[in-house]
């Protein structure tokens, strides 16, 4: 039995009589008529010498009773050891629009499978496991598996650290298996849950391209494996310690649902499609995202209300909507050493509570939000004093910590609802209409109570109690962020509106962050923050023109004591702020757009890095064009712009965020820049536009409009 599921570009074959339905095909759309029998046919392996007389296939829960000596899709067993290798029979199939169902028994190991596939913006993959017997069932690992073509020779995964995430890396597919394991207990800053597989070569713009993403907050792997009969297949899930997971009768385990995107032509379609999906989440910001003002590099832990009455002076004089409280207004808060896990207003810090505060920051017409960290504790706190038990960690050994922290255990019901409750009250107190909700440790020894590893559990905790906060305060907003970009996926995608990029803002960094991240996450959900002229995490200095340019083209903030700022910056500031909101209908709705720059670093426009939007119709379209570095050509090439409207004529214009500096930092300009150009989206993309001479470490920006009939 075969099944063709098709949509937009993309088509699914699939073929049943397995565990699991096997992919047979994932590419480019197939004709609607296209005759499944004869694809079949034509994709027919043979037998070879040396195989089991069966067919042993690649299912997506490929079943090593089966014959498959690859990675197996289910591993786990009963305490004995048995119904470790199970094999299942399909029982039940339903299919209602793209969205296909089975459910297969395996009578002999008393386990039932389900899965569920279903094709939309992106391929969508669900896996559960129900023990069925009589006797705990222990789990290792249940993770869909996807069979990539051959063709698909080159994959680009990404690596990482604080303050520097997202940074790609590629490498030629060869026999063997390509694999990443995330024990963090959080999406992690080095192993993001992201891998792309391509024809080689592949580019923005060009080859065919698979990705695939856990979704999925806690430990996770991914792995991409080539068989020695030249089979490929990627495989990603859930990372479960041992002893994790045990299905007690009756019970079931869900795998993270895997999303897979393909693209005929290039990464950027790849994004086109998370982005949609993520647009289509009920998180997904219904009204302009609020110009906001985070106060952490402005005053750290030195909360002192007057000097923060006036910085919010100063954030609305400046045109932002959203005056956020960082870290430390809480307890015993005045460094990282003490009071987290204290959720009541600090009396020290706040002698008349946060009411004066928000009062102020209210009356200038700014919404509040505030900072948190629900999961953590200092040692030295109140929660941590009267409940030594509620800390997730391994008894009998001293318990870990992370930046003076521990992880509090919300699998523990009675924590679970203490945390809850101060975080209810202190929304239901107050009116704050923003949460960041921060997580700054790894999971080492997290065992639960009864000592088993307990991160599985807490990711699970983390999801309910965000959930069921904003069931009660459904019109607050809330953040995602782990020291920055730990915590990035589209799990969490579905429970907030904004994920913190990375702790850096510094804006050369962050040009390439921006840009890696922008393959998950629409702009309209990144954190992107104009930083003090001094980078805190770097040390270097750019200009107003490049930091604010980088963080154009994110949701909008400022992270800089405006306070220190000149008259003049908080003036460029505040046109910098009015332009963002001209353009951010267009930057938070339309096709993100990357640009490929030549690999090799000797090529002269390797350090020339350009993204963008294009309006869904094609109407519109503004373009940063950044020069990371000094390139060894005076110019760079033209820019060509594939993937307008190539009927569309255009007009073009190099658009100052900062008024002081021309044309930001351009040292030269061509002809077109000073006369205006117009030119047909079919010219754009064949022969390109020449953009100005740049410094290193500057950015401009291109805006196209069609031209009015
Ligand atoms: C983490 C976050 C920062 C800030 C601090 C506060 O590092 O990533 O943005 O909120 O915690 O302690």
């Amino acid at each position: 039995m075969l099944e063709h599921l098709a949509h937009q570009r993309t088509s699914v074959v699939l073929a049943h009589g397995f565990g699991a339905p096997r992919i047979l095909y994932w590419g480019s759309r197939l004709p609607d008529d296209v005759d499944l029998a004869a694809l079949c046919n034509a994709l027919d392996r043979g037998h070879s010498h040396g195989r089991m007389d069966d067919e042993d296939p690649l299912s997506v829960v490929p079943e090593h009773a089966r014959g498959f000596l690859g990675r197996p899709g289910l591993l786990g067993s009963r305490i004995d050891g048995t119904a470790w290798a199970p094999r299942f029979d399909e029982r039940e199939r339903t299919r209602v629009g793209n969205r296909i169902s089975t459910f297969a028994t395996d009578e002999v190991a008393d386990l039932s499978l389900q899965c569920t596939i279903d094709l939309s913006d992106v391929l969508t993959l669900t896996v559960e496991i129900v023990n069925d017997g009589t006797t705990p069932y222990l789990l290792q690992m249940l993770a869909p598996a996807l069979p990539l073509p051959r063709h698909a020779g080159e994959l680009l995964t990404f690596t990482g650290r604080w303050a520097l995430e997202m940074q790609p890396r590629r490498h030629t597919w060869t026999e063997g298996v390509h694999t990443s394991e995330n024990r963090a207990g959080r999406t992690s800053h080095d192993r993001p849950p992201l891998i792309l597989a391509g024809t080689p070569g592949f580019g923005e713009w060009r080859g065919e391209v698979w990705a695939v993403h856990v979704a999925w907050s806690g430990n996770h792997f991914w792995s991409a494996e080539a068989l020695a009969d030249g089979r490929r297949y990627v495989q990603a899930g859930e990372l479960l310690h041992p002893g994790e997971v045990i299905l007690q009768p009756g019970e079931r385990y869900t795998a993270p649902t895997v999303l897979a995107a393909y693209s005929p032509s290039g990464t950027n379609e790849v994004s086109w499609g998370f982005h949609r999906l993520a647009r289509a989440l009920p998180t997904s910001p219904k009204r302009p995202r609020r110009v906001l003002l985070n106060t952490w590099e402005a005053v750290y832990f030195d909360h002192d209300t007057p000097r923060l009455m006036a910085l919010a002076d100063q954030a609305a004089a400046c045109g932002v909507e959203l005056f956020v409280l960082d870290d430390g207004w809480f307890s015993s808060r005045r460094s990282d050493h003490s009071g987290l896990g204290d959720w009541h207003v600090s009396p020290d810090a706040y002698p008349a509570g946060l009411a004066p505060l928000i009062d102020h920051v209210r009356t200038l017409g700014m919404d509040f939000g505030i900072w948190v960290e629900p999961e953590m504790a200092n040692p030295d706190s109140e929660l941590v004093r009267a409940h030594p038990d509620w800390v997730l960690a391994t008894s009998g050994y001293s318990s870990p910590t992370g930046r003076n922290q521990v992880v509090v255990d919300l699998t523990n019901p009675a924590a679970f609802r203490h945390v809850f409750d101060a975080l209810n009250r202190l929304l239901s107190q107050h009116d704050i209409s923003f949460v960041k909700w921060d997580m700054n440790r790894n999971h080492v020894q997290a065992s639960a109570t009864d000592g088993r590893a307990g991160t599985h559990r807490q990711t699970l905790a983390v999801y309910r109690m965000l959930h069921e906060l904003r069931v009660l305060h459904p019109t607050v907003e809330f953040e995602s962020c782990a020291s920055g970009g730990g915590r990035i996926d589209h799990a969490m995608l579905s429970l907030v509106e904004r994920v913190w990029t990375s702790d850096s803002n510094d804006a050369l960094d962050r040009q390439c962050i921006q840009h890696s991240l922008s393959l998950l996450v629409p702009p309209e959900r990144m954190g992107a923050h104009i930083g003090s002229p001094r980078a805190h995490t770097t040390g270097r200095q750019h200009s107003l023109s490049f930091r604010a340019t980088t963080a154009f083209f994110g949701h909008l903030g400022i992270e800089w004591n405006l306070l220190e700022a000149t008259e003049d910056e908080r003036s460029q500031l505040r046109r910098v702020i009015e332009l963002h909101k001209t353009f951010r209908s267009l930057l938070h709705s339309g096709d993100w757009i990357r640009f490929d720059r030549p690999d090799h670093p000797d090529h002269p426009d390797h350090t020339v890095l350009a993204v963008g939007v294009y309006s869904t119709d094609r109407g519109e379209a503004l373009i940063s064009l950044a020069r990371l570095a000094s390139g060894v050509a005076t110019e760079s090439s033209p820019l060509r712009l594939p993937g307008l409207d190539p009927e569309t004529q255009y007009d073009l214009a190099l658009l100052q965020l900062v008024e002081q500096n021309a044309f930001g930092p351009a040292v030269a300009q061509p002809g077109w820049v000073h006369t205006g150009v117009r030119l047909s989206g079919a010219q754009l993309a064949l022969h390109g536009i020449q953009p100005p001479i740049m410094w290193p470490e500057s950015a401009v920006l291109l805006h196209l409009r069609r031209v009015a009939l």
